[in-house]
């Protein structure tokens, strides 16, 4: 049995991934800064346990600071997970308005879980951390910013502090990585899907649009219809997740990986969602109204339109499964519907 903790366990991916552990037989620890029913993961989560006939689950939630303080050294000495997913983060939307706290808590919660497994006797527990396409930016000189397909040698210039928080944090861990101190892996993600409520991120509208179908409203959302981001649905993040933290270090070529999803402009993807929302609710017309102005515009439009994930591919065998529209908009469509009862 595997020992797993998951730190920033509230949140958007922990609500599919904390399952997934325990799915697989872990033995499952949690930290968030809130308790368990305050986070936006908790109906899913409190779900879960209790069809899995766990419905003490919360007795192995601690609620705690995690980029300061004694809880996340303490746990992970007491504990002795075989692998941390650290998943605290103040997203890109948010982190704009609050630069300073964007800096502390994705810094100092990196800083401090790698420096409180370096300190632990061997077996030290395997770190993933996710990292995002907000790595990226316009490169000074290059014609239209970016190139498309964005890969993994595409050079680093990010536009918010939550991206430059995503590079500092990813060459922190590459670091420790080759000093041979932590074993850190990190996934560049791209904005994911599913049925929990988003953290504040810029591709926070397409979750939006997905929530507003099945609550049969019309859509309000943030961004230029003709913007085009990459996407990923849940269960493939999760799974890149799991394969990453798995696989061989003897086959990795690098600590950090782009996977890549799916690349919808926001117009397909409401033209998707008005095609299938029709099965689970016959006669509903969805209707998307696309709202200039908002500040979330400036960032989109520096981040990549689609990803090449070569390196994932040929270092550890990765694949989405999720890699149109069709397959992902019906099966997101009745998992929202399922977890909203
Ligand atoms: N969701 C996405 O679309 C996406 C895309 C790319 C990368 N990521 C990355 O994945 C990770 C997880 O993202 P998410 O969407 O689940 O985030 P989220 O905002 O949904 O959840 C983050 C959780 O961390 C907790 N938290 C915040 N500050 C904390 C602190 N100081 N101590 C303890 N807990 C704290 C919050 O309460 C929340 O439950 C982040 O590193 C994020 O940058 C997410």
């Amino acid at each position: 049995m595997t020992r797993s903790l998951v730190i920033g366990a509230g949140g958007q991916i922990a609500s599919d991934l904390i399952p997934a552990l325990h799915r697989r037989g872990d033995e499952v620890r949690m930290l968030d800064l809130l308790p368990p029913e305050r986070t936006n993961g908790f109906r899913a989560l409190d779900g879960y346990f209790r069809s899995a006939g766990d419905p003490g689950w919360t007795k192995r939630w601690t609620a705690a600071d995690a980029a300061k303080g004694s809880a996340v050294p303490e746990i992970i000495a007491g504990f002795r997970p075989q692998e941390v997913y650290l998943l605290t983060a103040l997203l890109s939307a948010v982190g704009e308005g609050k630069p300073g706290l964007c800096l502390d808590v994705n810094m100092g919660s990196l800083r401090l879980c790698l420096e409180s497994i370096d300190a632990m006797p061997a077996p030290k527990a395997r770190l993933l951390w996710p990292s995002s396409i907000a790595a990226f930016g316009p490169i000074p000189g290059h014609p239209g910013g970016l190139p498309d397909p964005v890969g993994d040698d595409t050079p680093c210039f990010p536009t918010t502090m939550y991206g430059v928080t995503k590079v500092a944090g990813e060459l922190l861990g590459a670091w420790y990585a080759r000093t041979g101190r932590v074993d850190f892996r990190s996934l560049r993600f791209p904005g994911l899907l599913n049925a929990t409520p988003p953290g504040g991120g810029t591709t926070d509208f397409a979750n939006e649009m997905y929530f507003a179908a099945v609550e049969r409203r019309p859509s309000r959302d943030f961004l230029r219809e003709d913007t085009r981001l990459p996407f990923m649905y849940m269960p493939d993040a999760v799974r890149s997740m799991l394969e990453l933290t798995a696989a061989d270090p003897a086959r990795l070529s690098r600590r950090t990986y782009v996977v890549a999803g799916l690349s919808p402009s926001a117009r397909e993807i409401a033209a998707s969602i008005a095609k299938h929302v029709e099965r689970i609710h016959p006669g509903h017309r969805f209707e998307a109204a696309f709202l200039p102005g908002d500040p979330r515009q400036k960032i989109a439009d520096t981040w990549p339109r689609t990803l090449d994930d070569a390196c994932a591919r040929r270092d550890w065998g990765w694949r989405a499964q999720y890699a149109t529209l069709d397959a992902m908009t019906p099966a997101l469509l009745d998992e929202i519907r399922a977890k909203q009862g």
